[in-house]
């Protein structure tokens, strides 16, 4: 697959079928990932890859935890707040992606479903939790989201669909528990792995960007 192409094609996949993915194209995924850069060469990644009754148990206290409504509180804390121009992204993310799919402003118990859809890992039959040592630095991250990209692209080069979610290590507690994850690492994101199904129509929206001269300077 044509990188260019790749990239403009991708898109987070919110629907997946339930069909597992074959242990050995999850390695080719993960191997070609491996050769993302990272801060002299530290490759910083831990890489848990959850599926079957191991991923079908998390599923289920996740939904749990969204019934009795547990605040998330990911290993990396959610931000607070944000600045006005970026918050203001964010609201229209949201505005244009519930007119998208039918839902009304008011619609709470809509709204309701369509967040649930993360504590039910968007059905999807693997995710992928990336995590790293808790005393490295904020810069280790950075490598983290190079290594999260390459996969995703790896994983679209091989007929997969993902997304990222912090939503997805809402409950680091129970991930460490049911995947026995140590507590010296940080389960820093999950991405969420399978065949999308293209049908739905959660699928269908495209996110804007901003136009590349709003903030491209080429001096
Ligand atoms: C760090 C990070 C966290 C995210 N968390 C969530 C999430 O919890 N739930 C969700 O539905 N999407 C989540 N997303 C997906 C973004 O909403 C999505 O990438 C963005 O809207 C752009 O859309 P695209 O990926 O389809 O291009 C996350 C993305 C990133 C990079």
């Amino acid at each position: 697959m044509n990188v260019l192409e790749a990239l403009k094609n991708r898109h987070s996949t919110r629907v997946y079928k339930p069909d597992p993915v074959a242990p050995e194209v999850i390695r080719e995924i993960v191997e070609a990932a491996n050769r993302a850069p990272s801060w002299a060469n530290t490759q910083p990644w831990e890489v848990y890859v959850a599926g079957g009754a191991t991923l079908d148990n998390l599923r289920k206290r996740y939904l749990e935890n969204f019934q009795k409504e547990v605040p998330p509180h990911p290993d990396i804390a959610l931000p607070t707040s944000w600045p006005e121009v970026h918050q203001e992204r964010m609201f229209q993310l949201g505005a244009k992606r519930f007119a998208a799919l039918g839902i009304a402003r008011d619609d709470q118990e809509a709204r309701r479903k369509t967040t649930e859809m993360n504590f039910n890992f968007f059905g999807a039959p693997h995710v992928v939790f990336l995590c790293m040592d808790r005393n490295l630095s904020p810069w280790s991250l950075f490598d983290l989201g190079s290594f999260a990209m390459s996969l995703m692209l790896a994983a679209q080069h091989k007929g997969l669909n993902t997304i990222p979610a912090v939503m997805l290590v809402a409950y680091p507690e129970l991930i460490r528990e049911e995947l026995k994850i140590p507590e010296n690492l940080s389960i820093v994101i999950g991405i969420a792995l399978g065949y999308g199904d293209q049908e739905n129509i959660h699928n269908h929206f495209v996110t804007p960007r901003r136009n590349i001269d709003e903030f491209l300077k080429l001096v």
